[in-house]
């Protein structure tokens, strides 16, 4: 069979190619295949941060297949779900922090709020380690930990105890609010950014994706190695002010 053109295909192919080539020229190609309305116009979405590290820098306290599938796959995930949850809405342009905040508490947003409370806190807990951490805070922050836990070792015993005792999927925070340093515990998605009170300083992610990998079940051993060699108490001073 001879392969006769049909010019009515051709010039939908041509169409279809120049959409595309405007897409791509705006910056905006789509992942599903045609451009959305929203990235049409060029609004901001929501983008995947960078890492502060290479996937495997974290090793062997947090393995490279950890950190590749917990960034790249987990956390990716929720950013491209939010962008797909906010496409042509009126949170389209809005921040992740707004967005998070717009949606928490409201039943009919759960879906939306899961997904950009749970971008924010994967950004904020990529900040909350280095691969220099570990160690004790110095200045206004160990100041702060003496005055409102005693000493830095009943902190640090208040904080593990939070991260290894958190029922199910969640997260162990330390925040300020009033003037005072707070551990904390969050389920699920929840987030302490929610609350204009408090001030996260930062987190520790104890959803089994972050540790299973490499500590399987022992949830304790993935904190204290997280405690003793990655926690970034420049973040938290930074955060503190
Ligand atoms: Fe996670």
């Amino acid at each position: 069979m001879s392969e006769n053109r049909d010019p009515q295909k051709l010039t939908r192919r041509d169409f279809v190619s120049g959409v595309v080539a405007a897409a791509a020229a705006a910056g905006a190609a789509s992942a599903h295949g045609s451009p959305s309305t929203l990235q049409a116009t060029g609004a901001p979405m929501i983008e995947l941060p960078k890492l502060p590290y290479g996937e495997g820098d974290l090793a062997p306290h947090i393995s490279q297949e950890t950190i590749s599938f917990h960034y790249g796959k987990h956390h990716k995930a929720y950013v491209d779900n939010t962008n797909r949850m906010i496409t042509g809405t009126e949170l389209a342009a809005a921040s992740l922090e707004d967005i998070v905040k717009a949606t928490a508490g409201k039943p009919d947003k759960k879906g939306l709020f899961n997904n950009s409370a749970q971008a924010w806190n994967h950004s904020f807990y990529w900040k909350s380690l280095s691969p220099k951490g570990g160690g004790q805070p110095t200045g206004k922050l160990l100041s702060m930990i003496q005055s409102d836990f005693g000493d830095f070792s009943k902190f640090k015993e208040e904080l593990a105890k939070a991260a290894v005792t958190q029922f199910g999927s969640g997260w162990a925070w330390l925040v300020v609010e009033d003037g005072k340093l707070k551990v904390e515990q969050t389920p699920n998605a929840e987030t302490p950014l929610t609350n204009p009170a408090k001030k996260p300083l930062l987190t520790i992610d104890v959803w089994e994706h972050a540790y299973y990998v490499d500590y399987r079940n022992r949830r304790p051993d993935y904190v204290t190695a997280v405690l003793d060699k990655l926690i970034n108490w420049e973040f938290a001073a930074a955060n503190l002010g």
